[in-house]
């Protein structure tokens, strides 16, 4: 059975927090063996409650007897839902059984979708960019931020508590231990978990988060608390991790990072690619290398966190049914989909008896904004030669220094 957690997060703002371990597919898509929260938060006012967003429908029953725990039906007077998609919206029509006089917020977008949630769609609110609202004496402002992650999200600003929910932005996969970042030591853990959460979700639609932080920042919202959806909540240094993850939304390179996809049937390319990471650390780059073999398979969810920001790509596949092996072809096209930017890429292809997967793949990454810098094919049975990887590789990393 999942845990939960409520605890007060600051003076009358609790967090309702369930851990998620057996998705093991987010979106039925996203590799996460490291299992996903979903947050929601209670804001207790002189005039009643205030619930901002849910859980999973798998978990109603138990919301409902976290929220239980917290407050009364008749105390319950506003759900705030900053997003509709079904891991933060699952419990809202079984908590409006619940509470029935309880009104629903959202942003004026949420009105065109409220309609597949009926109670929900009866007691709606909607809210504009900015618009600020009371509540037993606090503050509640709402900005939408559009594609961050559905046309619909918004983000709710508790000025009075220094307190921002953030619903999808700044969430991350894992389930962590603290429910502070400050209570964590592995801080580059939880920020790949945020990376991988954005990349993998939200990447899409990076620019619309670069849009949103923009925004923020002219209404002068500095919080002193980051409380998203998903994950750690953010309070060492919220400025930092705003700064953090509008790079991560730039895809903006960690200098020296060469991201190494490779492909092996028979170990030719698995020679080259190891072959390759050694020359790269010795020249002063930081390799980080996926393999698809005949034992071994990578996460796409984990190699699209280490493309986002990776400063050069290296990609080495082969040939297969002339055309490109299908699953370095499923990543790429993630890649595009995802982490598109442009970014220096160097393939190279091996084949049997036929040439063509490394001009598919320089297309493929082309038409979607990355720089092909370097494009070689070879014999896969040449490449059987120590000497001919060694040639292979220096030709590589001469097109990597030179680029
Ligand atoms: Fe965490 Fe877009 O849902």
């Amino acid at each position: 059975m999942a845990s939960y957690r409520v605890e007060e997060i600051v003076d009358g703002v609790w967090l309702l927090r369930v851990n998620d371990r057996a998705t093991r597919y987010f979106e039925a898509l996203w590799e996460i063996p490291e299992g996903i929260t979903y947050n929601a938060y209670l804001v207790k006012t002189g005039e009643g409650d205030v619930l901002v967003d849910g859980w999973k429908s798998l978990f109603s029953s138990r919301f409902l007897k976290a929220l239980e725990g917290l407050t009364s039906p008749d105390r319950l007077k506003y759900v705030i839902v900053n997003h509709l998609e079904p891991d933060h919206s699952g419990t809202l029509e079984d908590v409006l059984r619940w509470a029935p006089n309880a009104r629903v917020i959202g942003s004026k977008f949420a009105g065109r979708l409220i309609d597949a949630f009926p109670r929900a769609s009866e007691r709606f609110e909607p809210v504009g960019d900015g618009e600020e609202r009371v509540i037993g004496g606090l503050r509640f402002r709402f900005f939408s931020a559009p594609w961050v992650h559905w046309p619909e999200t918004m983000v709710t600003w508790l000025p009075d508590k220094g307190v921002l929910f953030t619903c999808d932005a700044f969430g991350g996969y894992g389930i962590p231990e603290g429910i502070f970042d400050d209570q964590c030591a592995r801080e580059t853990d939880i920020m790949r978990s945020m990376k991988k959460y954005l990349v993998t979700v939200v990447g899409h639609y990076r620019k619309f988060i670069v849009k949103a932080l923009e925004k923020l920042e002219r209404a002068g919202v500095e919080p002193r608390i980051i409380a998203p959806g998903h994950g750690m909540l953010w309070r060492g240094n919220p400025r930092r991790v705003m700064e953090y993850y509008r790079d991560i939304a730039q895809a903006r390179p960690v200098p020296g990072k060469v991201l190494v996809v490779y492909a092996s049937m028979y170990g030719t390319l698995e020679q080259f690619a190891r072959t390759l990471a050694c020359e790269l650390r010795m020249n002063g780059y930081t390799p980080v290398v996926y393999g698809y073999t005949d034992t071994s398979r990578p996460h796409t969810s984990d190699v699209l966190a280490d493309a986002i920001d990776a400063e050069k790509i290296v990609i080495a596949a082969p040939t297969y049914e002339a055309g490109i092996f299908p699953l370095v072809e499923h990543l790429v096209d993630e890649i595009c989909h995802k982490a598109a930017a442009e970014k220096d890429v160097f393939i190279l292809s091996t084949y049997g008896w036929g040439s063509i997967a490394a001009r598919k793949l320089a297309q493929k990454m082309e038409s979607c904004g990355f720089r092909v810098r370097g494009v070689l094919e070879e014999r896969a049975v040449n490449l059987r030669d120590p000497g001919e990887v060694r040639e292979k590789v220096r030709s590589i990393l001469e097109a990597i220094a030179s680029s």
